[in-house]
Formats: C-alpha cells, structure tokens, sequence
C-alpha cells in the first residue's frame, strides 16, 4: 500500500479544551477508509486539523510525503485535499452551477478528470437543478452540490463529513454508488460517520475514534463482525 496520507500523533484543542489526544492513522492510495464513532468524539476536529482549519498543536500530517502541518488551509487545498464539511457550505446566492463554476476557477491549476459535464453525470438531479439558487436547494441536494464542488478542484483526497446525515434511505442508497464512483476515478476517500452500515457498504477499513483516541481500526467487514465493539462505540 501507497499511503497518501498519514497522519502521527496529532494532539488539537480548542483553546484550553484539549480534543485529539494523538491520533495517527494511514490511508493508502486509492482506498477509501472511515472515521467511525459517536457524537463528539472528534471526528469533525480531525478533519479540520488535516485541513488546517484548526491546526495540531503537535504531531505531523503528511500528504504524499508533503507536511500539511502549518500551512494554510488554501495551500492544503491547492495541495490537493477537498473537504465537504458537514454543513455544506454552499453559496446560497449563486445557483448550482455558478456553485461549480467558481470552485472549478479556484482550482484552475489543478487538473484530473472532473468537470461540470461529468459531476452531473454523477449527480443527474443537479443538472436539473443548474439555474436554481443553493438557497432553493434541499438539503440533500446542498449536500450532492458540496461534493461536487469539492470534485471541481480536482482532489487527490476528498475528505467527507457526515454525508448521509439526514439524506432520505432512498438517496443514501444512491451515494453508496457514487461513493464507488468517485473511487474509481482515482480520488482516494476519507469518510468521517457513525453510521456503519453505510460505512462497510463503501469503506474498505476503518478506524474507531472514543474521546480522542483510535480505539481499534481494521478491515470494516472484521468491525462490523466483532459486536462488543460495534455496541461500545458505534450507531447502528
Ligand atoms: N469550535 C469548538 N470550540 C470548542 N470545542 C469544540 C469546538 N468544536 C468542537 N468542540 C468539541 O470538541 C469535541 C469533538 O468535536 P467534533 O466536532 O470533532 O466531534 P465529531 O466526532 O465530529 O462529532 P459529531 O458527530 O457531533 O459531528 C466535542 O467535545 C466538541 O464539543
Ligand atoms: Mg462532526
């Protein structure tokens, strides 16, 4: 395995509250890996450490042998990390297209194989949907935009927070596959959820984070086996 990220050892806080209290994890190239635990266990902090939004106070993050840690979230980006934070994010003044537009501008130097055309092949709903404003949108089409934004720039890494957070079953059903999609276009996934019956339908492994620490990792299809652990830090 090619890891393309990995991450040793990190320790945040926000301000005096200290949340990730050393958390290394790899992902290799290709793969697509979960974040699995609770409510408030720091799944959305890791994320945000990676990103630099709220940098470790220590430890190392490495992107492709690159160091992540103290560079700015723009250079992270241009790096080739994409992040879809779990609150979307979206511009709810500009209409979906403009939405993809504008991040496909901000990448402009980053090439691979997403454009507009193939985001809405992968999310057809949206190209219906190309004139309206990201405030007309529902929620679970604000949350198909946020990904595609995220794809417009070309990512060597796509970080994706929550994503089926309230999704009916019905799309949630849909974003297994493009999941896959994704995946096959060579864009390796890092899947922060709690939920892992979704995870182990598009997750090849995973880690399990409790109060700031990877309490076990593994293939998903052994996690989701052993029921001591599945009951100890996992929703169903
Ligand atoms: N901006 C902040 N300032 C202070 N504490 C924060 C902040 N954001 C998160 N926390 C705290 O850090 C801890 C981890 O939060 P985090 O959002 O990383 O968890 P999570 O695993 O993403 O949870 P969720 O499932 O709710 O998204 C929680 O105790 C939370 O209250
Ligand atoms: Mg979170």
């Amino acid at each position: 395995m090619t890891a393309i990220l990995e991450v040793k050892e990190i320790i945040t806080s926000y301000g005096q509250s200290q949340v990730l209290h050393g958390i290394s994890l790899v992902v290799g190239q290709g793969e697509v890996v979960s974040l699995l635990g609770r409510n408030g266990v720091g799944k959305t902090t890791t994320f945000r450490s990676i990103m630099g939004l709220t940098p470790p106070r220590s430890g190392s993050i490495l992107l492709k042998g690159t160091e992540l840690v103290g560079r700015k979230p723009y250079e992270i980006a241009k790096l080739g990390v994409g992040y879809v934070p779990d609150d979307r994010r979206i511009f709810a003044d500009l209409t979906a297209e403009e939405n993809l537009e504008m991040a496909r501008r901000l990448a402009k130097k980053r090439v691979g194989p997403w454009t507009i055309e193939k985001v809405y092949k992968l999310f057809p709903v949206l190209e219906g949907l190309r004139a309206s404003k990201g405030s007309c949108l529902s929620g679970g089409e604000q949350k198909m935009l946020a990904i595609g934004r995220a794809l417009m720039k070309n990512p060597d890494l796509l970080l994706l927070d929550e994503p089926i957070e309230g999704l009916a079953p019905l799309v949630v059903k849909n974003l297994v596959e493009v999941i896959q999609e994704i995946q096959r276009s060579e864009v390796t996934i890092l899947l922060a959820d709690q939920n892992i019956k979704f995870c182990r339908k598009v997750a090849g492994r995973g880690y399990i984070l409790e109060r700031g620490l990877i309490q076990c990792q593994g293939e998903m299809e052994s996690i989701w086996q052993n029921e001591e652990i599945v009951k100890k830090y996992l929703a169903v």
